[in-house]
């Protein structure tokens, strides 16, 4: 039962629902790099020497977001585990970049109550759909869905206390623009969380352009333009790593 679980999740993550690539590295963009030789669930184009995974599509039928929201996610990934990890407060400003139809947005509301908020941030308009009537079924009122763009997330320069990509970072199509435009939403001393299966482990079930290694993420998001310090990874979850970043002050000159 468990393997045939895991079969399914490994053929979902070999993306039946993919979105294309909507805007390919143009010659001259520097920062990235296109390889005609690639995985093929990747979108052959290259970041710091990591090629980018397909976007996962809402798919026909939204199968893509009952993936997501499928019952058996809280055994595998021990939701709840990965939420009390992130020490939320009441009141805080919590943006969930990349949020799907609302998973991680819906567990973290509660926690943030009476008076915090989750800016839930999608590129897809039918996961904002979804995620609208999943908040609405719930009675939950503290959860804004919010349109980015592949660059943009729409966020206003330091209102965030923690930004969260849970599964997300590995696919963005430009993670220096989005990493450049998180690290601007987030308040001094708010913090980035980064959800990725672990590349490390070869018995995390995931295909690899799926997967991050530590090292990989740490690479990447200390340019320091973004400003963000490594403050600690914590390994209690069963197939990902939690990576977080806190932004820094800016120096006085
Ligand atoms: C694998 S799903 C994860 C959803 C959610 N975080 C969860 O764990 O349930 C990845 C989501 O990231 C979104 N995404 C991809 N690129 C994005 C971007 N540049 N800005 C915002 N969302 C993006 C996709 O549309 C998709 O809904």
């Amino acid at each position: 039962m468990i393997a045939r679980h895991v079969g399914l999740l490994i053929a979902l993550l070999s993306l039946p629902f993919g979105l294309r690539a909507d805007e390919p590295a143009k010659p001259g963009d520097s920062r990235y790099e296109i390889r005609a030789d690639h995985d093929p669930n990747g979108i052959g184009k290259f970041y710091m020497g990591r090629e980018i995974a397909h976007v996962m599509g809402f798919g026909p039928g939204g199968q893509g977001a009952e993936w997501l929201e499928r019952a058996v996610r809280e055994k595998e990934e021990k939701l709840t585990l990965l939420i009390k990890s992130l020490d939320l407060k009441p009141g805080m400003v919590v943006a969930d970049i990349g949020a799907g139809s609302g998973v991680i947005s819906v567990l973290m509301a509660e926690k943030i109550l009476p008076d915090g908020k989750v800016l839930a941030v999608d590129v897809q308009q039918e996961m904002l759909d979804r995620l609208r009537d999943n908040t609405k079924k719930l009675k939950i009122t503290n959860v804004e869905p919010v349109k980015g763009t592949q660059k943009t997330t729409a966020l206003k320069p330091r209102s965030v206390d923690l930004a969260i990509m849970v599964d997300v970072y590995h696919e963005l199509e430009f993670p220096y623009e989005m990493l450049l435009d998180i690290s601007k939403s987030l308040k001094p001393g708010g913090r980035i969380a980064f959800v990725e299966y672990r590349k490390e482990d070869p018995d995390v079930p995931i295909k690899l352009v799926h997967k991050m290694m530590e090292e990989q993420v740490k690479k990447e998001a200390s340019l320091p333009e973004f400003g963000l310090k490594w403050t600690k990874t914590i390994g209690v979850l069963p197939w990902q790593h939690i990576v977080l970043f806190e932004k820094q002050p800016k120096p006085d000159r």
